[in-house]
């Protein structure tokens, strides 16, 4: 029984990383496969997690574009699974890597167990092309790990056998409670200096693809004029490294005071970052489900979601991309104390930390 594991982004390192450590704790016999669709932004966090692959296709290459990132994972596995044989694959969430290594597993007959199924929008341009690689990944997947009973209900409605879906929680909470830890200390001096006790700190990131040219400007003027008027808020904003998202972001905010443009951070100093802050701001999948855990308000920066639980639960709320709808709803939170504390209350509707455990008692009682 070899389990073969795939991921190429920060988000999926992320998720996947209480798998991998989890079938190293069993002993299973296992691979992991990294496509690098992500260089820098997932070494940091395969250094985190102490992962060191079996495979690296390291196919990032600057500004790439979608036919790229999907024929290269395609062209590049192939010959892996061929070799190594597994008998599942198992993909997370909505990546292009996470669709083409399901498309591959597919032509070769090899079961695909989906982590993180059955999120949806329904909108195919939004998140684009997130939402359509999941419903393909659907299509193509055996064993559908949903976090939520929301999910589980989204994937039965689309005609998948309820016997074929396990709600497993989401393996975020499993990689989050492995990192989090209250006494962390940044080891960047800059991090360390801010007071977040006087300060109202907020924390902003955005790179969705959909969002690129004018709804990204529009966000970045309202984070500017956020700050501008009020004095006791700073925003660190740990910039994604794609070239669309730089320019835009260093054209509006670069040299505004009160305003950090900073590295990706590494996973541990990032969780403590969203621990210490005040609010977040953010376009994020992941961090979406992460915020609620430690009793951050989100405002989502999106038009849509595929993740309502924490809406529901009341820490989150979809404001879009609008410039004055965010700096109605931003202001709202730095100033009335009612709204921010509705807010700040810790829910977590993502899961328990035990995903990865459930996941692989099913896939090896299903499969072993
Ligand atoms: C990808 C995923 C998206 C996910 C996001 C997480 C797709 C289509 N998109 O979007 O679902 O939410 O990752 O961050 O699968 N780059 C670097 N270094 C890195 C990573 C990226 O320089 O470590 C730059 C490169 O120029 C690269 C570009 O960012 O070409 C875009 O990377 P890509 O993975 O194609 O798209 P993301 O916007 O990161
Ligand atoms: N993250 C991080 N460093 C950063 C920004 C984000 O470690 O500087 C983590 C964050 O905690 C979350 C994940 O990266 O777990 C989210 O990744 P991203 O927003 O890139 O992708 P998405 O979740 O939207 O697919």
């Amino acid at each position: 029984m070899k389990i073969a594991i795939v991921f190429g982004t920060r988000p999926e390192a992320i998720k996947m990383a209480p798998l991998v450590k989890e079938c190293e704790k069993r002993n299973l016999d296992f691979i992991t496969i990294v496509t690098a669709q992500h260089r820098e932004m997932l070494d940091q966090k395969l250094e985190v997690f102490n992962i060191k692959p079996h495979y690296d296709l390291d196919i990032m290459q600057a500004n790439q574009d979608l036919f790229y990132v999907t024929s290269s994972v395609i062209n590049e596995i192939k010959p892996i699974l061929l070799k190594e044989k597994p008998n599942i694959l198992l993909v997370q969430g909505d990546t292009t890597t996470t669709f083409a290594a399901s498309l591959s597993a597919f032509y070769l007959k090899i079961p695909v167990g989906h982590v993180e199924a059955g999120l949806r929008t329904w909108n195919k341009y939004n998140p684009f092309p997130e939402e359509i690689n999941r419903q393909l990944t659907t299509r193509l997947t055996e064993f559908h790990f949903a976090p939520t009973e929301w999910a589980k209900n989204n994937l039965i409605q689309e005609g998948i056998n309820p016997l074929s879906i396990y709600v497993t929680g989401n393996t975020v909470i499993d990689a989050l409670l492995m990192i989090v830890d209250q006494n962390y200390i940044f080891e960047d001096g800059f991090l360390n200096k801010i007071d977040y006790k006087n300060k109202k700190v907020i924390l902003l990131t955005s790179h969705r693809r959909e969002n690129f040219g004018e709804p990204m400007r529009e966000v970045f003027l309202a984070c500017k004029q956020i700050i501008e008027s009020h004095p006791d808020v700073e925003l660190i904003y740990p910039v994604h490294p794609n070239p669309n998202v730089q320019k835009t972001a260093y054209e509006i905010l670069n040299g505004v005071e009160r305003v950090h443009l900073i590295e990706p951070l590494d996973y541990r100093p990032f969780v403590q970052l969203m621990n210490k802050c005040y609010m977040i701001m953010t376009d994020s999948g992941g961090i979406q489900e992460e915020a609620p855990s430690l009793g951050k308000p989100v405002l989502v920066l999106r038009k849509t979601t595929e993740r309502p639980e924490a809406i529901e639960a009341g820490t989150a709320k979809l404001v879009g991309t609008d410039k004055n709808k965010i700096i109605q709803n931003a202001e709202l939170l730095l100033t009335d104390k009612n709204e921010y504390k509705k807010m700040s209350s810790i829910a977590n509707p993502y899961g328990d930390g035990k995903a990865a455990s459930r996941i692989l008692d099913i896939v090896l009682e299903k499969l072993g």
